[in-house]
């Protein structure tokens, strides 16, 4: 059965994607590289409806990989702004500045001289050969996991390197024998598992029998579609604790930069305290000069200490990312003067022009908050 399944899955998957599959997206049908890989890049971990609407904007902000390369990385990620996972925008950067220095700025076709750049994996080598070289490289996201699992009734978890090189192993015999079927092949799979062959409510399940595969899935002919890929029990992800400084003055706010390998690196936040292991009860207000001390490192606390008044607790903020849980105490801290920050990591944005930094979405909803009070424009 399997072997049958082999010869014909690419077949009946395309003629399933010229019935049921997703046409005329605008990444769709364009063979431009960089365009490409910025799509693949940003639909990795945002949704399509998202990605429609920033995949063009982002398009026109930076045209070619060119133009991209020679910006400045705080552009770029205030360009990605709202869309997280921050890494994927310094990465598009340094592989943009890879691709003109090593490749004279032409994207390899080949997808293990593309699998050596930022920020691309092997799945996404395969997808970017594929769809921008017609070459016959196959992909392996979760969703394509989830099918192959199903299809040959894989047993084992997908943490397990064995069953992912096998899972490789049957994603290269599948690929279809032309070149040429590569871009629609592709695309086909990947919205065969986003669209039907899902992970809660796989289209097989709804009494319908309209899956092309329901006859050769050895998971549906043996009842375990559901059961199958096996889950992995995830532990909860840890909680922490952070503080952090709200100092305004005037219509102005103090904002910090990121360290760039940090969670949110290279954006511009409120200065924060370390995190520490999540406490019940909380634990009071910090004394400001130890905040100051803490947060502030390079700082003379002692002339801050004397520009700030004291601090009033603001609101608390929960933030989930995806290995830990954070929460965030606001404090709410009026300069009487604005102190100069002498650190190119501190600075006085007035609320007017936050919109052009990149902010971690949740102080972004913070501070527009208060953009809205004011009746200054932080836009989305
Ligand atoms: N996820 C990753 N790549 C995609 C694509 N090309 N279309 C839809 N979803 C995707």
């Amino acid at each position: 059965m399997s072997k049958a399944l082999i010869t014909t899955f690419s077949e009946k998957l395309i003629a399933w994607h010229a019935r049921s599959g997703r046409s005329g997206l605008p990444w769709q049908g364009n063979r431009d590289p960089y365009a490409v890989w910025v799509s693949e890049i940003m639909l990795q971990q945002t949704q399509v409806a998202t990605v429609l609407e920033r995949f063009p904007r982002f398009m026109k902000r930076f045209p070619t990989v060119k133009k991209l390369a020679a910006a400045h990385i705080d552009e770029v990620l205030a360009e990605w702004a709202g869309l997280g996972y921050y890494s994927r925008a310094r990465n598009l950067h340094a592989c943009a500045q890879q691709v003109m220095q090593q490749f004279a700025g032409q994207f390899p076709s080949d997808p293990v001289l593309l699998e050596q750049l930022k920020g691309i994996g092997r799945s996404t080598a395969g997808a970017i050969a594929a769809f921008a070289f017609h070459v016959r490289a196959p992909i392996l996201d979760a969703n394509v996991k989830r099918i192959l699992a199903r299809l040959f009734a894989v047993e084992g978890t997908l943490q397990d390197k064995a069953v992912n090189d096998h899972l490789w192993g049957l994603a290269n015999q599948i690929l279809p024998s032309k070149p040429q079927d590569m871009p629609v092949y592709t695309q086909a799979l990947m919205d065969f598992g986003a669209t039907w062959c899902t992970a809660r409510k796989p289209v097989c399940l709804s009494g319908e029998k309209k899956c092309p595969f329901e006859k050769y899935c050895q998971a549906n002919l043996s009842n375990q579609v559901l059961a199958l890929p096996k889950k992995v029990v995830k532990a909860k992800s840890p909680e922490f604790d952070c503080d952090m400084l709200l100092v305004r003055h005037g219509n102005a706010i103090l904002l910090q930069k990121r360290p760039s390998k940090a969670i949110w690196g290279g954006l511009w936040s409120l200065p924060e305290s370390i995190w520490v292991a999540k406490s019940t009860p909380r634990k009071v207000a910090p004394s400001l000069k130890s905040f100051l001390e803490a947060a502030l490192p390079e700082e003379k606390a002692a002339v801050w200490l004397k520009a700030c008044k004291a601090v009033q607790v603001g609101p608390q903020i929960k933030h989930v990312f995806t290995h830990r849980r954070l929460w965030m105490q606001i404090w709410d801290v009026n300069a009487l003067k604005s102190v100069e920050p002498e650190s190119a990591n501190l600075k006085w944005v007035p609320l007017s022009q936050l919109g052009r930094y990149g902010l971690p979405q949740p102080i972004k909803i913070l501070l527009q908050g208060l953009s809205l009070a004011r009746g200054d424009g932080l836009k989305n």
